[in-house]
């Protein structure tokens, strides 16, 4: 069974209540006065790096490799916006789509500004840096302080169960992959209310072997991490999607089966959950529907400091995907809501002809809004 966080048409449906309120909302979305707004579940944050680089590792698999890596000083602007947000967005994650965000000097001010505010914290991080981060900074430590409940997470890409595959797959010392082990170790055993600890394991032909596969799950229960999830790497962002069907077809469709076979004896709905996602929505096949009703979930801030209307195209090499600037003005924040909301937005030619197309979450979303405009004649 795969954990209700990973279930996005499900968290959707909880957040919005009735997807008529989208047609009810909509008719009038750009012109409702300024404080009459439909709070999207979530913000993700791109938060940038440090100045010198986005990321500290080179994964094989970054599927934000072909992104323009341009970042921008807009913490402080951001810090104040949750701070107006007040709460009213409930979720507001740490992430990137080329960056670690443990990189970054205001990371652990962010998550602190989240929590004053009352809203949750969700942190994606390659957890190269949580050792040393608790030795020289008490950083976990600091997380653990301000954790109130289990809808705070933290998710550590792994993607390797050995310090040889971890260094190949992500061109770096072997070392990082214990310093990753003691990190996940630290801040379970700290932890009492929260966060939730999830490790993500995307599999290769090269860092999947029986050994990797035993030990990481092993690893995993003995730190009593909340899940383990396997899965297959998809096709980079921003490639064209006769590549991207390929890749669906020659790595997910091809390895699926037998990857499934390597993890399927651990798979448990245990203290630790061990699951598995198929790589079901990732052939170009699914794109077949025409409106995006996304930014009623989730709100995007780029590393470079602009709203897009997603994360898989926020980069500044698609300008024509941005949305607004993020500035410290809650009014113009709104308004940028605003225009990620708008039903008239084009996906065929704003984004699908440009190569951006949507992350699984998105998919599971317009795809449900799309079965239920058409039931029902819209
Ligand atoms: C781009 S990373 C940014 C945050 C952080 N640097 C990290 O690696 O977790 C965000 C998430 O995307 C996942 N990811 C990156 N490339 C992927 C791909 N080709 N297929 C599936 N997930 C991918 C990473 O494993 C990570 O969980
Ligand atoms: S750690 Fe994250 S951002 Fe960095 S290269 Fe790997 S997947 Fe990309
Ligand atoms: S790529 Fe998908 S989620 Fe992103 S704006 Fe286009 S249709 Fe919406």
């Amino acid at each position: 069974m795969i954990p209700v966080a990973y279930n996005y048409a499900e968290n959707f449906l909880n957040h919005i209540g009735d997807l008529s309120i989208i047609n009810q909302y909509n008719k009038c979305v750009l012109d409702t006065p300024y404080n009459d707004v439909f709070w999207p579940r979530q913000i993700e944050l791109h938060l940038p790096g440090n100045l010198n680089s986005a990321c500290n590792l080179k994964c094989k698999h970054c599927s934000g490799v072909l992104f323009g890596k341009y970042r921008d000083n807009w913490e402080y602007d951001g810090l104040r916006i949750i701070e107006k947000l007040n709460g009213n967005i409930p979720f507001i994650t740490i992430s990137g789509s080329y960056t670690e965000p443990m990189l970054n000097p205001y990371f652990i001010t962010f998550i602190r500004h989240i929590k004053e505010t009352g809203a949750n914290f969700g942190v994606h991080t390659n957890g190269s840096l949580m050792f040393n981060g608790e030795e020289n900074y008490g950083v976990l430590s600091e997380i653990v302080k301000f954790s109130t409940n289990k809808d705070d997470y933290f998710s550590i890409s792994i993607d390797a169960g050995t310090r040889e595959s971890f260094s190949y797959a992500k061109r770096c010392k072997e070392s990082i992959f214990d310093d990753i082990c003691k990190g996940i170790n630290i801040l379970t055993k700290k932890r009492d209310n929260g966060p939730s600890v999830r490790v993500c394991y995307l599999m290769t032909e090269e860092t999947s072997s029986d050994d990797d596969i035993k030990n990481i799950v092993n690893i995993c229960k003995a730190a009593r991490v909340d899940s383990l999830r396997f899965s297959i790497p998809f096709a980079n962002y921003l490639l064209p999607f006769n590549v991207v069907q390929k890749h669906y077809e020659i790595k997910e469709d091809f390895y699926k089966d037998n990857f499934y076979h390597r993890v399927e004896p651990y798979l448990s709905d245990g203290d630790t959950k061990v699951f598995w996602t198929w790589p079901e929505q990732t052939s170009t096949d699914v794109f077949n529907f025409s409106k995006c009703v996304y930014g009623y979930y989730q709100a995007t801030i780029g590393a470079d400091g602009y709203l897009y209307r997603c994360a898989s195209g926020a980069t500044p090499n698609k300008r024509h995907f941005r949305i607004g600037k993020l500035d410290n003005n809650i009014d113009n924040f709104i308004k940028i809501l605003k225009i990620g909301q708008d039903l008239s937005w084009d996906c065929k030619s704003g984004c699908f002809d440009c190569n951006i197309r949507c992350n699984k979450a998105a998919i599971d979303i317009n795809t449900l809004y799309d079965k239920w405009s058409n039931a029902n004649g819209l």
